[in-house]
């Protein structure tokens, strides 16, 4: 397994170009199943999250080729046959959200059956909302050793689906099975996060009859095919936020390039109160940060438009060493603090009880051997190991990998010292 080293120390000076977003291209990918004819996705990030989905959609018929347009890496799936309607545990357990190619399998073939995801190191994360959904729209679902049984031999039909509170998942499932469906859908208490108007315009520029994405209630006007189209992915304003904190951390000027600094408006909000200076650019932020010891701030997260709790534990690294006490309450996720004892490690601070906790900030963390426990916990031992002395090594950056692109050559460019030393870690 690679491992993450970094030198602690180095003011970061340079740009951060930013890639697709990871959380839209895999919805997007899976909306290629709705179509025969072929979905050009440019914009495309190249992880290893992108990669699991690939193979289960290769494995359902959906050929794929990537290139490298003029805008950057492409993906053009062609689904012109669904082979299988199966999504076998194996490959949904690598990645939660293989379990979004259910509902497009029922509304392209009528039938499928795909592994329940299972919990993971953040939460249990049922399913139990994408299920209902699905029900109401006319699925007939059964559930046994694992897997989930779906089939609607006569199509999907449009319904009135009030979601008790609001899920990303389940929003983008909603929509990828109600696109090709008779009848009109509404969708009460949705998810308003960009990867959900990104998804919803992808499936309109495929002849889908979609308004109201982006505000709490979304109007589907069933469809009965969908066509091929060409979509750009939007940038990823967790990658975008996560180098900002990174900066801040370290401490110099960076150019975060090629994002939209409107998606991240809680964040910035944050930040400036904490003392970094942020300056929003249209597709570009800028983030200075002088030598003067940052303030403590708390911040809750939230659905969007609130912080999101895919920056938490960045936010949570960038806390360990400012002045005073900041408190950190998770509201997504039950069990979301798995790097605070990791940053612990480092000599931060920090006391966690149930979905709260409290960050006092300390004059200097020292780099330390740590283990990286999910996506976002990862990186966050990486903004922690710019600013310790010394050297940081993480371990399992396997995690990192999913959803982070070219991690060591973005923050290099800027004057980081990080590197990956390929091959076998010491378990845990
Ligand atoms: C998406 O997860 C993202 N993943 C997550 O990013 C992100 O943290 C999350 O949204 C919140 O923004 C992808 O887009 C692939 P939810 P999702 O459904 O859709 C509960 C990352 O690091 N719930 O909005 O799974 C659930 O357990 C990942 O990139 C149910 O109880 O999030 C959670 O507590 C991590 N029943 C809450 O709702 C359901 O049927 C919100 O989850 C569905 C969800």
């Amino acid at each position: 397994m690679d491992r993450i080293a970094i030198e602690g120390g180095a003011r970061l000076e340079g740009e951060i170009p930013i890639s697709g977003a990871k959380n839209s291209a895999i919805k997007l990918m899976a909306a290629s199943l709705l179509t025969a004819e072929p979905l050009r996705l440019t914009n495309m990030p190249r992880l290893a999250d992108t990669r699991f989905l690939g193979k289960l959609l290769r494995r359902l018929g959906v050929e794929i080729t990537e290139t490298d347009g003029p805008d950057g890496p492409e993906s053009l799936l062609h689904g012109a046959e669904v082979v299988s309607s199966f999504a076998p545990y194996d490959l949904v357990r690598q990645m939660r959200a293989s379990f979004n190619v259910l509902g497009p399998l029922l509304a392209r073939t009528g039938h499928a059956k795909v592994s329940l995801p299972g919990g993971c190191t953040i939460g249990a994360r049922p399913v139990d909302l994408h299920l209902k959904a699905l029900e109401q729209l006319g699925a007939s679902i059964d559930m046994h050793e694992g897997y989930v049984y779906a089939t609607a031999p006569r199509g999907l039909r449009g319904a009135e689906i009030a979601f008790p509170f609001v899920s990303v998942g389940a929003t983008e499932h909603a929509l990828l099975a109600a696109a090709v469906s008779e009848g009109v859908t509404v969708l009460h208490n949705v998810a308003q996060e960009p990867e959900i108007e990104d998804l919803a315009l992808c499936l309109n520029a495929m002849g889908a009859k979609i308004e109201g994405a982006g505000s709490p209630v979304i109007t589907i006007t069933g469809v009965t095919r969908l066509h091929g189209a060409t979509w750009p992915v939007i940038p990823d304003r967790i990658e975008t936020g996560t180098y900002a904190l990174a900066a801040a951390m370290a401490g110099g000027k960076v150019r975060v390039t090629k994002t939209r600094s409107n998606f991240l408006a809680a964040l910035w909000d944050r930040m400036r109160e904490a003392g970094v200076e942020v300056t929003e650019g249209e597709d570009s932020v800028l983030i200075v940060r002088d030598e003067k010891r940052l303030k403590a701030v708390d911040l809750t997260t939230e659905v969007y438009p609130g912080f999101a709790t895919d920056l938490q534990a960045q936010f949570m690294a960038l806390m360990t060493m400012a002045q005073g006490e900041s408190v950190i309450r998770e509201t997504i996720f039950e069990n979301r603090f798995m790097h605070a004892p990791e940053l612990a490690r480092l000599g931060a601070e920090i006391s966690v009880h149930g979905g709260e906790a409290r960050v006092t900030g300390v004059e200097r963390l020292n780099g330390a051997e740590v283990m990286a426990t999910d996506l976002r916990a990862s990186v966050s031992l990486v903004i922690a190991g710019l600013a310790a002395r010394g050297e940081t090594m993480v371990n399992r950056v396997y995690h990192l990998d999913r959803g982070f692109e070219r991690l060591e050559e973005k923050l290099g460019a800027c004057g980081a010292n990080v590197r990956r030393i390929k091959g076998d870690a010491e378990e845990h």
